[in-house]
């Protein structure tokens, strides 16, 4: 079925109209593997966060010798002056942050089998490292503009991620619409904007990729990181890269490839996948503000966002929304919890919420 419109051109608009395919509903071949993509993810998500809680560990050792130098210098003090003190800082104050109860939540987690975790995690980057190359990247953006997959609301989207990754996999503990109503409300509790709100609700939806016209797990979930320069070593499993073609290619291997310093970030082709299918979905058929955005394109840019790569491509406004990707991160990483939401009791907050920022009802996936 064709129809005489595509995303940026409007019947009557008296601009030229493209012929557009517009890819049906169609049986989604695949479906049994959408079982694996969902293993994939969690494995990554899992992955991610425990590298978060070495960080945060090492943080609070680092912390913690800080504390004790300072409290031995203060000691030392006290004996000289022959004073006591009246009080001592305690040593968790540094901890008082917004997310402590989700932080908590996480904590209680129990890991499944790692080996076999990781070892699906490190076959899937060894793919995904292959892959994602520049030639490939500039076809995905070209599929992207070329193509309307399909026309639903919001709520109608979340169903179906929801219900083609349940049918797949019945054993599943949390699904889709568990993961994006636990994340949307650990930051609706914390009292944050309505648009936050909403990037929680939607931030995972580009998922939906994996049913059109992805390649396989490797185009759709995984960490991202820029294609067309040299791949950072702080990229996860950055030894599987040398079998990517653009590791080769004389251009793309220097530090700023393809790119100028300090470029920013929006002009950077990132490796892709969910992010970046929503992220152009959501700039041109949203009013969340540049921060929303950010959160949504950058949420799997760990590379960036956890390990400080790629500083060198950043502009001034990359500064701040880097404080926004990782304002959004703990609540994608530690809102996981067993509580499942009752989804028609909050529907009525969450469809209100969709369309304040959502002008058209309908939306062009
Ligand atoms: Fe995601
Ligand atoms: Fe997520």
């Amino acid at each position: 079925m064709e129809h005489q419109t595509d995303r940026t051109g409007r019947p009557g608009d008296g601009r030229k109209v493209r012929k557009v395919e517009v890819v049906n509903d169609k049986k989604y071949q695949n479906l049994d593997k959408a079982k694996l993509l969902d293993k994939i993810d969690d494995d990554i998500q899992e992955l991610n966060l425990l590298k978060s809680k070495l960080r945060r560990l090492e943080e609070n050792k680092f912390q913690m010798q800080e504390r004790i130098k300072i409290l031995d210098s203060e000691e030392k003090k006290a004996e000289s002056s022959n004073t006591s003190d009246n009080e001592t800082p305690s040593p968790a104050d540094w901890k008082d942050n917004t997310h402590t109860q989700i932080i908590k939540a996480s904590e209680s987690r129990q890991y499944r089998q790692y080996e076999l975790a990781f070892d699906r995690v490190k076959l899937f980057y060894k793919e995904q490292h292959q892959k994602q190359t520049v030639a490939y990247n500039i076809q995905a953006r070209i599929n992207f503009k070329s193509k309307i997959r399909d026309r639903m609301t919001v709520w109608e989207a979340l169903m179906k991620l929801n219900k083609l990754l349940d049918e797949s996999d019945p054993d599943t503990e949390l699904s889709q619409i568990d993961h994006s109503l636990q994340t949307a409300e650990a930051i609706r509790k914390d009292g944050k904007p309505r648009w936050f709100q909403l990037v929680g609700l939607i931030h995972d939806l580009g998922k939906l990729l994996y049913f059109y016209d992805s390649q396989g797990q490797w185009d759709v979930v995984g960490d991202t990181f820029p294609v067309g320069c040299k791949f950072s070593k702080k990229i996860i499993y950055h030894e599987y890269f040398r079998d990517n073609p653009d590791s080769k290619n004389p251009l793309y291997r220097t530090k700023y490839g393809i790119y100028t310093p300090h470029c920013g970030l929006d002009n950077v082709m990132l490796s892709w996948g969910h992010d970046e299918y929503m992220y152009h979905l959501a700039k041109e058929q949203t009013t969340l503000p540049p921060e929303g955005l950010a959160m949504i394109r950058y949420h799997s840019f760990y590379p960036w966002h956890s390990e400080g790569a790629y500083k060198y491509l950043m502009d001034e406004k990359d500064k701040e929304l880097l404080e926004c990707v990782q304002a959004f991160n703990p609540y994608d990483l530690y809102s996981k919890s067993d509580i499942r939401y009752d989804i028609e009791e909050l529907k009525p907050y969450y469809l209100e919420l969709i369309d304040e920022f959502f002008p058209n009802k309908i939306v062009e996936f």
